[in-house]
């Protein structure tokens, strides 16, 4: 197939796709929230033509069978002979995304007639979602494409340490390294480098690295939510604090969730707080086996981030997200891998350089198969990581203001109260 494939114009098919309308879809539109507009299908579309490389064949397959699932519904055309290879691998990848016979005659032709219409609303429901879940496939994929490119204008500098005062970023190696540098407050997150983070992760994204690492200076990884964040009151009063910091915390974790590379954190150290909670939506963990993974939310009256109410029980179980989670229960850096939180654990004298070794490996990986790979392992979880990401924050906001919270963090200041 790929022989055949790669006889015929790069172009072909992506050529194929824009000139392709979808006169029907705006028929069946349901605004759902589940899946991407056609406004934003529409655009991805539009957008696939700036494409400066070739994605490849198995990219451009995809591509089009997701469009043609996205505005045809499941596959619906007889197969093409053994000899019309092309037309048989393109029947092939629209075939493989769901099979006609998963619905009814009676929806595959058109809205539901008037007899049964209870249950044939809601089989029309479910192609729809069809529709919906392939256009929102589409878009991500025209997205990470976009984004392994790189920017369309000049490259933006991928953060000399000039650029931001709490972290070091810069690319080597098709690495970009994301390093926390608050070493004497143990990287504590403040607002500003909770900003910051945000800002070099929509670079890294775009740069022309393949992996993209994150982790810390000195002797921690990590100690959390900087608390002195709590102390700075602006004018609106607490309730506005917990507002603003509610909206900043949503908008850092949707940068990770919705980061189109492999993410890799190199926990050189102990990690508290919503750097460990974030590692579920990381691709790679590495520890130091000095590192330990503490989430004392309950401890300090609050609630857990970072999508860890979903994203530990699915990794670990219940049981074991509880006692972290819930009773603030600190794992060891081989505690933490046996629960499958951390992928591997490296003795601390040869950590930096056994990571440095694995990464450069596997940054000498294809940049596009990485980030399509990933995007099929997190795409369809993505909507649900959001939906997750807004729920806790709307609770951590209601936890801030509360007394069990706000005794806690004076404890912390006053009596120096230490985990
Ligand atoms: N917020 C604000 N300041 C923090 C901090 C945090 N999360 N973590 C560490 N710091 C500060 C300390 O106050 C100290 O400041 P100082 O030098 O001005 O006194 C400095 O960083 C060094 O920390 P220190 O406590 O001396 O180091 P340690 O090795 O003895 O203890 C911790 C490290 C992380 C166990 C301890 O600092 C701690 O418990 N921090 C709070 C962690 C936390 O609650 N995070 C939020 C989780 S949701």
């Amino acid at each position: 197939m790929a022989v055949a494939l790669r006889k015929i114009s790069p172009w072909r098919f992506v050529r194929a796709v824009q000139v392709t309308h979808i006169p029907t879809l705006k028929l069946h539109m349901t605004g759902s929230m589940m899946g991407a507009t056609v406004e934003q299908f529409n655009h991805a579309k539009s957008q696939m033509g700036t494409l400066k490389e070739d994605p490849g064949n198995e990219a451009k397959l995809k591509i089009y069978a997701l469009f043609k699932q996205a505005t045809q519904g499941p596959c619906n055309t007889p197969k093409p002979g053994m000899l019309d290879f092309v037309g048989k691998a393109k029947w092939d990848a629209w075939k493989s995304l769901g099979s006609v016979s998963q619905f009814p005659v009676c929806i595959k032709n058109g809205p539901p007639p008037k007899r049964h219409p209870a249950n044939l609303t809601q089989l029309w429901k479910a192609l729809e979602s069809t529709w919906e879940d392939a256009r929102q496939q589409y878009v991500d994929l025209i997205d990470s494409l976009l984004a392994a490119e790189g920017p369309a204008v000049a490259a933006q500098p991928t953060g000399s340490a000039a650029t931001f005062d709490t972290l070091l970023v810069s690319t080597e190696d098709n690495i970009t390294t994301i390093r926390l540098n608050r070493p004497q407050k143990k990287n504590a997150i403040t607002v500003e480098m909770y900003n910051e983070v945000i800002k070099a992760l929509e670079q890294a994204g775009k740069d022309d690295s393949v992996i993209t690492v994150i982790t810390g200076s000195g002797d921690f990884y990590c100690s959390g939510n900087d608390l002195t964040n709590f102390t700075k009151i602006p004018e609106g009063g607490i309730e506005q604090m917990a507002k603003d910091a509610g909206e900043l915390l949503r908008e850092f974790v949707k940068a990770f969730i919705d980061f189109p590379k492999p993410l890799v954190a190199v926990v050189n150290g102990p990690a508290v707080g919503v750097s460990v909670t974030l590692l579920g939506l990381f691709e790679i963990v590495y520890a130091t086996e000095r590192a330990t993974f503490h989430t004392p939310f309950s401890q300090l009256g609050q609630s857990p981030e970072g999508c860890s109410s979903y994203t530990f029980p699915k990794i670990m179980g219940n049981a074991k997200a509880s006692e972290m989670l819930l009773f603030n229960k600190k794992l060891s850096a081989v505690q933490a891998c046996a629960q499958g939180l951390v992928t591997e654990v490296f003795p601390d004298s040869s950590f930096q350089t056994e990571v440095a070794t694995r990464l450069k490996a596997y940054a000498k990986l294809p940049r596009n198969s990485l980030a399509l790979s990933k995007q099929l392992i997190r795409g369809t979880e993505k909507e649900r990581l959001h939906t997750v990401n807004d729920q806790e924050v709307e609770r951590l906001v209601e936890r801030w203001l509360s007394d069990e919270c706000m005794q806690a963090i004076m404890s912390f200041f006053q009596a120096k109260a230490k985990l």
